[in-house]
């Protein structure tokens, strides 16, 4: 469980977070979504008892961040942004001494385990300064499971890994979070929509908006968009289309190349994909594009942003 109130932290002049208020449940997978120097690792370095906020409360797994740091530690997991890893040490060995200075009992047994949890088993004895950075990524995330922690607090737990990892890892952390309470940074919406229950979306210190990963989706887009591509020359195509009825805002990409949206619950593309080849078109592609983490800044706060 986390419960954050009027959270405030101010760096000198410069605030990064900004009356910062949201919780999230055991059992529940809350997405952090913001762009950089948002506040996301600010606030998760105040979750972890690394750093006291300016002002405001944080409780974690039931114990004030500030005044019962220790107790919060003991139950929090953390992946850091940037992992500090003894690169001189065996993988195995360090976890096994982060688990002694945890006093987890049968450490070796639970060292293996999480090192089959994030794929590593293979890597236990080889020295993590030789490890490439999806794998050092995969040691942190490895040190963060290492107590079972009530509370996971992940920033950008999928960053630097290849593509097969992103999907295991994910996993794991849907997991995980079926039963303990997770908190996750990403730039992504993509991820955020892969893996979270619940997406906080963060900019200039302050929670713009907060709702589930469908209804954030449904209340962004409004509608759909789509890319439509074909062989031929773009002004005329766009023509075309404006003469759809139902067919928005179309506009021009590249040579050939054209996006334009309709209501949510009317596909068009059938229509479209008629007509156009009607018109004389060699259809190449009518695809779904989602929106770029940019538009829905823009999107939701208008021409707040759009400096
Ligand atoms: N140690 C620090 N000293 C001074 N300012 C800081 C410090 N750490 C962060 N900031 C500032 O606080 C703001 C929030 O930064 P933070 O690192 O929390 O953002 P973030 O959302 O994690 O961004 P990113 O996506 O780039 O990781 C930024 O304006 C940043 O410059
Ligand atoms: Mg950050």
């Amino acid at each position: 469980m986390i419960k954050v109130s009027g959270l405030t932290k101010d760096y000198g002049a410069r605030r990064a977070l900004d009356k910062l208020s949201f919780d999230a449940q055991q059992g529940e997978i809350v997405g952090f979504l913001g762009p950089n120097g948002a506040g996301k690792t600010t606030t998760m370095r105040i979750l972890t008892g690394y750093m006291p906020p300016t002002d405001g409360t944080a409780i974690v797994a039931g114990y004030d961040v500030v005044e019962e740091s220790i107790e919060v530690r003991k139950r929090v997991g953390y992946l850091p942004e940037t992992v500090p890893l003894y690169t001189d040490m065996a993988v195995f060995d360090y976890l096994k001494f982060m688990g002694e200075l945890r006093h987890i009992p049968n450490v070796d047994d639970r060292v293996d385990e999480v090192l089959e949890m994030v794929g590593l088993l293979e890597r236990a004895d080889g020295y993590i300064g030789n490890l490439s950075k999806g794998m050092r990524q995969r040691v942190g995330l490895a040190q963060a499971l290492l107590h079972r922690p009530e509370v996971l607090i992940l920033d950008e737990p999928t960053i630097g890994l290849d593509p097969g990892q992103v999907v295991e890892v994910r996993e794991l952390i849907r997991e995980i979070g079926k039963e303990r309470t997770v908190l996750l940074s990403t730039h992504i919406l993509n991820e955020a929509q892969n893996i979270c229950d619940r997406v906080l979306i963060i900019n200039k210190g302050k929670i713009i908006t907060e709702d589930t990963t469908e209804n954030l989706q449904a209340r962004l887009i409004g509608g759909e968009r789509v890319m439509l591509r074909v062989r031929g020359e773009s002004d005329e195509l766009a023509a075309t289309l404006k003469q759809i009825k139902g067919v928005q805002s179309v506009e021009i990409q590249e040579e050939g190349a054209v996006e334009f949206s309709f209501a949510s619950g009317k596909d068009m593309r059938p229509e479209v994909a008629k007509q156009v080849i009607k018109a004389g078109y060699d259809l190449l592609e009518l695809r779904p594009v989602g929106m770029s983490l940019e538009e829905i800044f823009l999107e939701l706060t208008g021409a707040d942003n759009k400096k």
